[in-house]
């Protein structure tokens, strides 16, 4: 059994950290995720220019950082410089954008860990390469899930590391992405990740009949939550951990 498959069900995945309660896709966030209690994290993983691995979601540092810029085209050193909590709170001023070798280093036996290959615009880049050598490094090839929107960065990291199982991203035409699937052999990911918007008990059903699992994002309201555990799906993203255990808490 895969830690996926033996974390409580449906694994509630959190999304960029408590990305509700601290600024996304920080330590701090992260930190206090596992400390509320979800069950898996969930980064974007991007390349800085001089290609490291480091953990920010838009292309640019300009929403979360208050600099301008694209994060390709800034350095390590040159991102690290950057305050990624104000932008949030006052309180959470300096914390850094992330390397994932950070976050490897503090959760890495403590969450299952979501890395989102989100090279959406360089998927030419080598991304997955360098984290798919850091993962090897840490030997955490079972504390891992990859997803992207990308089945070109899946299927290269399906050939570096074959065991480690994948989740492909759907945005918001989920049918399209489950035809697509199917004709370019669904049977490589082990989970699709819809959208919230597209979500149905139908196409739920459908995925699970092939016997592949369903994580939604992301899911913030009590009523959807409620809906989507109803409805059996195996998995969310959330930017409220705490409200989504205390929903499958509820449940049954
Ligand atoms: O992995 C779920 C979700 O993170 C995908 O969308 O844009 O928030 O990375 P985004
Ligand atoms: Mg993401």
């Amino acid at each position: 059994m895969t830690l996926l498959q033996s974390l409580p069900q449906p694994v509630i995945f959190a999304h960029r950290g408590a990305s509700a309660y601290a600024p996304e896709n920080t330590l701090a966030a992260f930190e206090l995720a596992v400390r509320q209690g979800a069950d898996a994290i969930e980064l974007d993983a991007k390349l800085s220019a001089d290609g490291r691995v480091i953990v920010i979601h838009d292309q640019t540092v300009d929403r979360t950082t208050g600099a301008s810029g694209s994060v390709q085209n800034l350095t390590l050193a040159q991102l690290r410089e950057l305050d990624a909590g104000s932008f949030f709170a006052p309180e959470f001023r300096g914390e850094k954008i992330p390397t994932l070798e950070e976050i490897f280093e503090s959760f890495a036996k403590r969450a299952l860990i979501n890395v989102e290959l989100s090279n959406h615009y360089t998927p030419r880049d080598n991304l997955v390469e360098e984290v798919c050598k850091t993962i090897k490094r840490f030997n955490i090839q079972d504390q891992i899930l990859f997803s992207s929107f990308h089945p070109t960065s899946l299927a290269k990291a399906q050939a570096l590391l074959p065991d480690i199982p994948c989740g492909l991203l759907a945005n918001t035409d989920f049918r399209a992405a489950i035809v697509r699937s199917f004709v370019f052999n669904f049977g490589n990911y082990q989970a699709l990740h819809p959208h919230l918007k597209t979500v149905s008990p139908q196409q739920v059903r459908r995925v699970h009949r092939i016997r592949r699992r369903v994580h939604v994002y992301t899911v913030n309201e009590e009523h959807h939550l409620r809906k989507l555990f109803h409805w059996g799906v195996d998995g969310v993203f959330t930017d409220d951990p705490p409200l989504a255990l205390r929903v499958r808490g509820e449940k049954g």
